[in-house]
């Protein structure tokens, strides 16, 4: 299994902060944000990673990771993003790098309390199609919402107005090579990206989509906000923790 980080987009809703940098490299306590979703595929076990980065400083990206030598690796795979069209558009970019592996995408200002261990494991028993990861949420409306039917997920929506749960769609994504097609028959979005949420609701449709909850806080960085909160709760209880003090990392679904 191949690790991707998303770290391209143009961190509009954190200007003037990212005025002159990308937004995955702002701090977040006493890392660059990008530390974060990296430790966490490779606390997962997943070493072969590809970084989606773009704008103006996808060198800097060079400079501090290297060849990821603070997280223990011997090499770092990147590739550039051209402008902002969307977090589907961003992952058609790890297509050569995949190649027929399947891929854990995880979006560069996501951080987790916990990790994704376990539910990595039961992907790879899945033996193909998609798997999300869910996490209840005060503010789903800021999110892509699932619509549960009891264990099954019916649908995803993107930030809407009424949500139909209360959980968010974390970004945190497992997907077979068969993601790539799905992607190039996507159109773009009323904001004008390609979206993920539609990748997952066409998993969703061939009946290939499992999903697990998160256990552990869990928080975007890409407002004003939540990145002061992702601040906070690295500070006051740590990030990427290998072991969870209250049991098992994820609860895995039906
Ligand atoms: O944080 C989880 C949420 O992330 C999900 O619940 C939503 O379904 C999903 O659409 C996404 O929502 P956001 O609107 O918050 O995504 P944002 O535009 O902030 O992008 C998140 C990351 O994805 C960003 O830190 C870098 C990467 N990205 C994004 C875009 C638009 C790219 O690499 N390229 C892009 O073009």
């Amino acid at each position: 299994m191949k690790g991707v980080v998303l770290a391209g987009g143009l961190g509009t809703r954190l200007r003037p902060l990212t005025a002159v940098t990308n937004k995955h490299l702002l701090p977040v306590y006493d890392q660059p944000m990008i530390y974060y979703p990296i430790q966490t595929l490779v606390n997962a076990g997943i070493t072969d990673i590809m970084i989606v980065t773009g704008g103006n400083s996808a060198g800097d990206f060079l400079k501090l990771l290297g060849n990821g030598k603070a997280f223990g690796l011997k090499h770092l795979n990147y590739t550039y993003q051209e402008g902002e069209g969307g977090i589907a558009e961003a992952l058609s970019l790890v297509e050569h790098f995949a190649s027929d592996d399947p891929v854990c995408v995880v979006l560069g200002d996501n951080i987790i309390e916990g990790n994704i261990r376990s539910a990595v494991r039961a992907y790879r028993h899945q033996g193909g199609g998609a798997k999300i990861i869910l996490k209840k949420v005060s503010d789903p409306e800021r999110f892509g919402v699932p619509e549960l039917d009891g264990r099954s997920v019916v649908r995803i929506e993107e930030k809407p107005e009424l949500p139909r749960s209360e959980y968010a769609v974390i970004g945190i994504y497992m997907y077979d090579a068969g993601v790539y097609e799905i992607i190039r028959t996507l159109k773009p979005s009323g904001r004008g990206e390609l979206e993920i949420t539609d990748v997952n609701n066409a998993y969703i449709e061939s009946d290939e989509m499992s999903w697990e909850e998160l256990t552990g806080w869990w928080t975007d960085a890409g407002t004003f906000e939540s990145l002061l909160r992702a601040s906070n709760l690295v500070a006051e209880t740590g990030a990427n923790k290998l072991e969870m003090k209250h049991g098992a990392e994820v609860t895995t679904q039906a």
